[in-house]
């Protein structure tokens, strides 16, 4: 099948395999793995953050960023289609007991503006707003992603308002490479990021929270009581590692495939789309009939993988393992289609 349903599909590959094999390990919880060790430095330097410490999933290092960076009835402002919010099971009011606050941003892109509208008064009756927490690029939105204006802005109203930035950036690495902006940028933004490897650069498992050095006590504590203090954690490093070197510089071209995918989409009358939405990796298109399920069925039969994403919305997913030979099936598939 050419599986477009995730970029969290991908399976590692015999170099990633190689390297993992390879890698020195350590029990990270006494800080012994070296690997992980190199990793978290090396990554924290990327973004020029003080410190990186290894979760195994992009919930994990969200919901420990929002930890570390509220109490107990807090507020955390984010759009209504962020992760933290739809797709987190809850964990943010179960975890950390806060309130996730949700403004209807653009494609899941919030401005100064907006969010400021959504900040209280200090009574006592008012929770306290916390954290703004910003997804990029924003998956339910469609692969969008922050400009480095909009991005500077919020910064600025978050340090007028005493108030911290966190990063959702599961896909920061599609956002680096369609925008320019550096890594280093985002670090000046945020006082938490949480980054995975384990979406479109193809690694099996792990991301990695970003934060100052006075947080990174709290973060070890919280990943132990949580269950994410793992052993011999370099085998899962390595290959982060080894999709950095390998694998980043392959998003590009799955930026591109999305756009001409949309663009096939967009000369089909059976589907809408706008190409000129389309970022990054994700493409979101709409089905005119309202028939997301069958066109889904009918797309598997023919051997391509989608998700439904909304009661009319599709979704499809760029990642290495997709090429352009795929691409060209794929758009095959869907010119036979066309309706009568
Ligand atoms: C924007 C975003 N944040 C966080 C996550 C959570 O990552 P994980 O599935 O590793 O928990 C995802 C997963 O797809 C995501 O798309």
């Amino acid at each position: 099948m050419i599986d477009l349903r995730s970029d969290t599909v991908t399976r590692p590959t015999p170099g990633m395999l190689e390297a993992m094999m390879r890698a020195p390990v350590g029990d990270d919880v006494f800080k012994e793995d070296p690997t992980a060790n190199a990793l978290q430095e090396r990554v924290a330097a990327l973004f020029g953050m003080e410190a990186g410490l290894f979760v195994p999933s992009g919930t994990m290092g969200n919901q420990l960023c929002v930890n570390l960076l509220t109490r107990p009835g807090d507020e955390v402002i984010l759009d209504k289609t962020a992760h933290i919010f739809n797709y987190e099971s809850a964990a943010a009011p179960v975890l950390s007991g806060v309130q996730l606050h949700t403004l209807p941003g653009e494609r899941g892109i919030l401005t100064p503006e907006l969010i400021e509208s959504g900040f209280r008064a200090h009574n006592d009756w008012d929770p306290r707003t916390s954290v703004i927490a910003l997804e990029n690029t924003t998956n339910k939105g469609g692969g969008a992603c922050y400009t480095r204006e909009n991005l500077t802005a919020i910064r600025r109203l978050a340090d007028a308002k005493g108030v911290a930035v966190h990063i959702d950036g599961a896909r920061i690495w599609n956002a680096h490479v369609a925008t320019g902006i550096p890594l280093a940028f985002f670090g000046t933004i945020a006082d938490t990021i949480s980054v995975c490897f384990s979406k479109g650069l193809g690694a099996p498992v792990g991301s990695m929270v970003l934060c100052g050095k006075d947080r990174l006590r709290d973060a070890y504590r919280r990943r132990k009581q949580w269950g994410g203090g793992m052993r011999q954690v370099g085998l899962l490093a390595a290959a982060a590692d080894y999709a950095l070197d390998h694998h980043l510089p392959l998003l590009a071209d799955d930026h591109r495939r999305a756009r001409q995918l949309a663009e096939a989409l967009a000369a089909n009358p059976d589907y809408e789309i706008d190409p000129a939405g389309v970022e990054t990796n994700i493409v979101l298109f709409d089905v005119r009939d309202g028939d997301v399920d069958g066109t889904l069925a009918r797309f598997r039969e023919k051997g391509v993988g989608m998700t439904r994403f909304g009661p009319r919305t599709i979704r499809a997913v760029f990642h290495h393992l997709v090429g352009d030979a795929d691409l060209e099936r794929v758009i095959q598939m869907l010119n036979v289609e066309i309706s009568p």
